[in-house]
């Protein structure tokens, strides 16, 4: 059989002089001599061929979480201090920004390793050993510990599933030692100027909307009974929908049932505050980062979607190296179970009608115009 020409380690060596020649800054500064070393195939099989697109597809992936990683990081630590300052906030749009644009690419780079046929996987498949699956990619284990999904959410623990090395590594990156983003977001949102003034004012225009309703079919019970009905069950879907938000009892048992993913209420009303007054200088930078966090979530269900499809077509309904159901587990993280901020995207249930909205008090003006510069450098 005829030997593949890049299989060797010494035809490794002699692409990597492409690498810089000679060696120079720019090779220097990115450590492509060493980077590009690192792409060494297991078997010299010129069958085999795609396995050094698996490899690069995967390095490559493992960089881009690396990145992300860096980002949240730098947003965990801006959110760790009680005060966020507007300069703060600004910033941690743009990485949050930032950490979606990668996540797009990497949604859409699945296309370049579906490139790959079935067949062509198997050329090489066998020589995982092991478990060795992305199952094991501590780094992305990582990236779900900072945003906040927890152990008990997964349909499937992933720790039995790692060599004690990559347990101990995980401890070295610090999994479990700070607050998830979640959690600090929340903390944030609680903090929202002027929340308790805005709760009791949204409270009013909601009772009086469902007391308008009621008085109007009211009116009309005995001339049109049957729009009366109407207005009757819309002024108590009004009702019981807002209940939620306007008895804390109520809210506590309909989100206990939530577990892990359930958002506290001062932050649910913090978060309806900001979606409601958008456009007020105070609130468009709080409303952007909410919206990427949504963002950033629905992101990574496309990502996993978008996994899952390309596993399905590659290796149909076999099991994953890593000894799981393959597909049919890789289908069932396309979940809820496995998104962190979906507290943030209960806001819309609650939200009026711009034209129904209260305007803002004097004192809430006054309140909310309080900007609090910070000093950046201790921020960050
Ligand atoms: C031929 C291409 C691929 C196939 C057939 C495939 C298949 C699978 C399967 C079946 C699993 C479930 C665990 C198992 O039993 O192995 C899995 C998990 C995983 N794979 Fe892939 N994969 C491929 C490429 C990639 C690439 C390029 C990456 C990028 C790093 C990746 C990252 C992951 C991650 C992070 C998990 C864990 C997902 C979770 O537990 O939620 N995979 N893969």
């Amino acid at each position: 059989m005829e030997k593949c020409p890049f299989a060797s380690t010494k035809n490794n060596e002699q692409e990597c002089e492409l690498a810089g020649s000679p060696v120079g800054n720019y090779s220097e500064y990115l450590k492509l001599n060493s980077l590009l070393q690192l792409q060494v195939r297991r078997t010299d099989d010129p069958l085999a061929h795609d396995e050094h697109l698996f490899i690069v597809m995967h390095q490559n992936t493992e960089l881009w979480f690396k990145q992300i990683i860096y980002e949240l990081r730098s947003i965990q630590q801006i959110l760790h201090k009680s005060k966020v300052c507007e300069k703060s906030q600004q910033i941690m749009f743009q990485r949050l920004v930032r950490v979606n644009c990668i996540l797009r690419h990497m949604v859409q780079q699945f296309e370049i390793l579906e490139t790959m046929s079935s067949m062509d996987f198997q050329a090489f498949r066998g020589i995982f050993k092991d478990g060795q699956s992305g199952f094991q990619s501590t780094q992305f284990r990582l990236l779900e510990k900072i945003i906040g999904i927890k152990e008990e959410q997964r349909c499937c623990t992933f720790l039995e599933k790692m060599s004690d090395k990559q347990k101990e590594v995980a401890k070295e990156k610090g999994m479990g030692d700070n607050e998830d983003i979640c959690s600090l977001i929340y903390e944030w949102l609680s903090r929202t100027p002027a929340l308790d003034q805005f709760i009791a004012c949204y409270k009013e225009v909601v009772g009086e909307e469902i007391r308008k309703l009621n008085l109007a079919a009211e009116e009309i019970k005995l001339t049109d009974p049957s729009e009366s009905e109407n207005l009757f069950e819309e002024a108590e879907c009004l009702r019981s929908n807002f209940a939620i938000i306007f008895d804390p009892q109520e809210f506590e048992n309909s989100s206990r049932r939530k577990q892990g993913r359930r958002i506290p209420y001062m932050a649910l009303m913090g978060a309806l505050m900001i979606n409601c007054y958008a456009a007020e200088p105070r609130f468009s930078v709080p409303y952007e980062i909410l919206k990427n966090l949504i963002d950033m979530d629905e992101l990574l269900v496309k990502w996993r979607f978008a996994h899952a499809m390309m596993a399905k077509r590659i290796i149909g309904g076999r099991q994953g190296t890593g000894g799981s159901g393959g597909y049919i587990y890789l289908r069932s993280t396309v979940s809820e179970r496995y998104m962190s901020f979906v507290g943030l995207f209960e806001v819309a249930s609650f939200l009026l009608p711009p034209q129904k909205l209260p305007g803002l008090t004097a004192a809430m003006k006054m309140e909310i115009s309080r900007v609090y510069t910070g000093d950046l450098a201790s921020e960050l």
